[in-house]
């Protein structure tokens, strides 16, 4: 069974809505390649004049809205032209779990769109678009969340258990059982997108990854997610939480290296690979607030958190977060930089 694990919805001071600026930048850093892209290579058939776009993790916005109308700008920039076309009618498909807050989502919607919305609420590790039906797809910061926890390490007797909550990327057999989980699911989205996916029809992945020689916990995400381990157990060493229950928990997020993500492409048949591009990040670009941090990580892991242990360890845990993180602010400053990535796959 697969679980689904969503961001922290709503509107208010803690959503992600209001907490996604760092994940939206790569977008808008990526425009001009997306543009490019879409000029050079995408190929369909337009006779429908219907063009179907789906963005796989959608969240609730806005970045999805930024990542569907910059395809849409770029589609009806290069159709026009060419074909001298009146009108292309855009579909465009929001997918997510189904707990995520959708509602919201299609509250938000901007009011002067020139498409039409759809939520389509299902894991995107399974087809969830008809086959042969999509034009233009695009998964922004959504492909390092694993399906499932691998096994093995909340199994206290196995080689590959994990005393951590996430892969720090010091144990070799614990970055084994999540890179295997890994692969089973990126092999899992390329396919069920190629089921989707028109000849000729382009697929935009965006993303973070780390530089070779680089251990997650030498970064500042995963100093961050350390300092949520730790936080944690100060709670279990206070007594809220079993420590048993602390033992279990593990976050469901692997970030790759880029060359493991190329392999696990290169190994799928059914796309060219039209451009793989780094795009350094030096962390100067995040703001080493402790509030900032805190809020930041809390509204994409607090879920997750919230849902192993309730709602009330889950705060209680991001104070304890807050505090770290200020007396943490000379280490977190020294965080060995990640890198992320624009990935451009055109359907065989
Ligand atoms: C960090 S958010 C990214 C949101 C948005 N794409 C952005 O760039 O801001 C990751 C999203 O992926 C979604 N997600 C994770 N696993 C998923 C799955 N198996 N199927 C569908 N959505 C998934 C989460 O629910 C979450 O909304």
């Amino acid at each position: 069974m697969s679980t689904s694990f969503t961001m922290i919805g709503g509107e208010g001071p803690e959503s992600y809505r209001q907490h996604s600026k760092y994940q939206g930048g790569l977008l808008e850093a990526a425009t001009e390649k997306i543009n490019e892209a879409i000029s050079t290579k995408l190929n369909i058939d337009l006779a429908s004049n219907l063009v179907n776009i789906a963005d796989f993790g959608c969240s609730t916005g806005p970045n999805t809205f930024r990542a569907v109308q910059t395809i849409i700008d770029a589609v009806e920039h290069k159709y026009q032209q060419e074909n001298n076309l009146e009108e292309i009618e855009f579909q465009v498909f929001f997918n997510d779990s189904s707990n995520n807050d959708f509602n919201t989502l299609f509250k938000t919607l901007p009011p002067a769109r020139k498409y039409f919305a759809t939520g389509v609420p299902a894991s995107f590790f399974g087809r969830v678009l008809p086959r042969s039906s999509l034009h233009v797809g695009v998964s922004s910061y959504s492909l390092h969340f694993l399906s499932k926890i691998p096994k093995k390490i909340k199994d206290c007797d196995s080689h590959a258990w994990n005393k951590d909550i996430h892969c720090t990327g010091f144990s070799k057999e614990v970055v084994r059982a999540y890179l295997d989980q890994y692969k089973i699911d990126m092999e899992s989205f390329l396919t069920a997108r190629a089921q989707e996916l028109v000849s000729g029809g382009l697929l935009f992945l965006l993303g973070s990854c780390l530089p070779n020689g680089v251990q997650m916990s030498e970064t500042l995400n995963g100093m961050m997610i350390d300092c949520i381990g730790s936080s944690l157990n100060d709670i279990a060493k206070q007594g809220l939480i079993d420590q048993e229950k602390l033992d279990t928990f593990k976050l469901p997020i692997y970030v790759a290296y880029a060359g493991e993500i190329k392999q696990i492409i290169e190994d799928n048949v059914y796309y060219t690979i039209e451009r793989f591009d780094i795009i350094s990040q030096e962390n100067e670009e995040i703001p080493l607030d402790p509030e900032f941090l805190t809020v930041s990580f809390k509204v994409t892991v607090g879920g997750i958190v919230a849902s192993h242990f309730g709602q009330h360890v889950m705060e209680k845990t991001f104070e304890v977060v807050k505090t770290k993180t200020q007396e943490m602010l000379p280490q977190l400053a020294n965080a060995k930089p990640g890198m992320q990535y624009l990935i451009v796959l055109k359907r065989i």
